[in-house]
């Protein structure tokens, strides 16, 4: 594969979007339920920015910048206005084990700090592969609480809160 590009997010990567969203909606439930609106899933109220890893013109992976809720905010000690939410994260079955997530997630750190911000983010505890990655890029595990939805096996979401390191770029 050729190394996929880091790209803000444009109209036209809409379609890519989806179709790298439906391979992984089905490969792990992510999100449990394909949405009703998945154009809009992908952007989320207030989202600051969204970018995309592109490989051989199609979309490899993706992750939104959006506001910190307060209760993020509480778990990780920080005003809201601070902080900026890593969302909308995945990447594609076929580019899995590349680095094409480590990547997204230091551009994300990146362009946090850029703005004077921290990135958090939230993850259910089923997706370890995901945790894998985030404790392996060095994001502190700062809180737990349970989420307001059920995963696909039917349990009350165990949700995690996680704290980036500083940018290393910076
Ligand atoms: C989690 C996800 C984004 C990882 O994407 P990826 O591009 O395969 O991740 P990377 O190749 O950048 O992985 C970097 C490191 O993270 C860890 N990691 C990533 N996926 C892993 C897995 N499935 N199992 C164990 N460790 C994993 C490993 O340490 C890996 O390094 P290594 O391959 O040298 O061992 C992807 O599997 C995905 O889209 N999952 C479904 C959606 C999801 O869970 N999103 C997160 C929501 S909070």
């Amino acid at each position: 594969m050729a190394e996929p590009t880091l790209r803000p997010r444009t109209d036209g990567h809409m379609k890519g979007c989806l179709q790298a969203l439906a391979t992984v909606q089905a490969a792990d439930r992510y999100p449990v339920d394909w949405p009703a609106d998945p154009e809009g899933w992908l952007t989320p109220p207030g989202m600051r920015e969204a970018w995309v890893a592109v490989g051989d013109s199609s979309v490899l992976g993706h992750l939104v910048l959006a506001p910190a809720g307060e209760a993020l905010a509480d778990a990780v000690g920080l005003p809201s206005e601070r902080l900026v939410s890593v969302a909308r994260f995945f990447v594609t079955v076929a580019a899995r084990r590349q680095g094409v997530a480590a990547r997204l997630l230091d551009k994300a750190v990146e362009v946090a700090a850029t703005d004077g911000l921290r990135a958090v983010l939230q993850v259910e505890v089923g997706a370890t592969g995901a945790i894998r990655l985030y404790e392996r890029a060095g994001w502190r595990h700062v809180g737990a609480a349970a989420g307001d939805w059920r995963t696909a096996d039917g349990r009350v979401a165990q949700m995690r809160s996680y704290l980036a390191p500083l940018d290393r770029s910076s």
